[in-house]
């Protein structure tokens, strides 16, 4: 490990600015020491777009995250992921043919009535449709910004790929629960007993398997075991454990949630582990649980981990272009679009 560490450190130092490593807040701890910048996908996307110094972007994330630095950097500017399995789930569950096969079916359902948005927790392939379709990316920290964004253009929507984020935004500001249709990518049907006219918002049927793993029961019990104990989720957890929590935002939000509480406050948290316990580490005089004690981290993103950092980073230094993320130019020309029509309202 040692060795690893020494390594890593040399070619920052002598990379200087040339060198630019993000981290996402659920990367383990191993790599997030050596992060120039660590956030959530809204910060890193925003310090993506913004840093013309770096020749060399090492993205500590998963490949969604790597996609958008690219699309959001320079030609010239190289971004690499440190290991090309760090994929993520919910993304995987909308694929550009499903997307074009359901925008055909909607198509026939609700004429030219609906405006898509992406999660950023999706493909370039997806958020380009979105961009070539008037439509936008949100990331948990805006949602709420781009959903109204989105019905000030079209009177319905549809918000890929996360449901639960999608209802949970939708609900925050006023549509109703049977206001809200489920599009079933895998049978191409809409889930819906109401009248179509109803339909303010078609949810596209993904979920996050990490944040899908907290449940009611886990609420039951810290509600029995702990007095005083606040409860505090992110809103890709379901509609009915955001419903029973006291709080419910972004990754950012749930950190600056914990900071500016007092000493002595007590919180169980809905999110990721390696959040979860670098929460706990960095505040003692606080008390934190997980909210689901049987909770595993992000699988896809702790395949990051201090061996793939370093083979990556000396990769690059020798000029090698290893796990290289290049978004081709036509695709990332729409999704450009999508994601600035994002990062001018935030
Ligand atoms: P945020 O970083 O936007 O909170 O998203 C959480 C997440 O699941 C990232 O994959
Ligand atoms: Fe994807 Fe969920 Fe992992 Fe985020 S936490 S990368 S949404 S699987």
């Amino acid at each position: 490990v040692q060795e690893l560490e020494d390594m890593i450190k040399n070619i920052k130092e002598k990379m200087g600015k040339k060198l630019f490593i993000p981290g996402h807040h659920y990367q383990k701890d191993e790599v997030i020491q050596f992060a120039d910048v660590t956030g959530d996908s809204l910060k890193l996307a925003q310090l993506s777009a913004e840093n013309r110094e770096a020749e060399h972007i090492v993205f500590c994330g998963v490949h969604f995250m790597a996609e958008t630095a690219d699309i959001l950097t320079t030609e010239s500017q190289k971004v690499y992921l440190p290991d090309m399995r760090a994929g993520c789930s919910m993304a995987d569950m909308a694929d550009i043919y499903q997307t074009e096969r359901a925008w055909e079916f909607l198509q026939v359902l609700f004429g030219d009535t609906i405006l898509p948005l992406t999660y950023v927790n999706s493909t370039a392939a997806i958020k380009s449709f979105v961009g070539a379709n008037g439509g936008a990316t949100v990331t948990s920290s805006n949602a709420e910004k781009m959903v109204r964004w989105a019905f000030s253009k079209k009177e319905r929507l549809l918000f890929l790929p996360d449901q639960h984020l999608g209802r949970n935004t939708a609900f925050n500001i006023g549509v109703n629960l049977d206001e809200m249709a489920v599009y079933n990518p895998i049978e191409n049907i809409l889930e819906y007993d109401g009248p179509l006219e109803k339909v303010k918002v078609i949810l596209w049927k993904g979920h996050c398997s990490v944040h899908e793993n907290f449940t009611v029961e886990n609420i039951s019990h810290v509600r029995e075991a702990y007095l005083d104990m606040k409860i505090i989720v992110h809103p890709e957890c379901s509609r009915e454990v955001v419903a029973l929590s006291d709080q419910a935002g972004s990754t950012n939000y749930i950190i600056e949630a914990i900071e500016a509480s007092p000493a002595g406050s007590s919180w169980a948290v809905g999110t990721e582990m390696n959040l979860v316990n670098r929460l706990i580490s960095q505040h003692p005089d606080k008390q934190i649980i997980s909210l689901n004690p049987h909770m595993c981290p992000c699988l896809t993103m702790n395949r990051i981990d201090l061996q793939h950092l370093a083979w990556s980073l000396d990769s690059v230094i020798q000029g090698q272009e290893i796990n290289l993320i290049k978004v081709d130019e036509e695709t990332a020309f729409n999704a450009k679009l999508a994601l600035n029509r994002m990062l001018e309202q935030s």
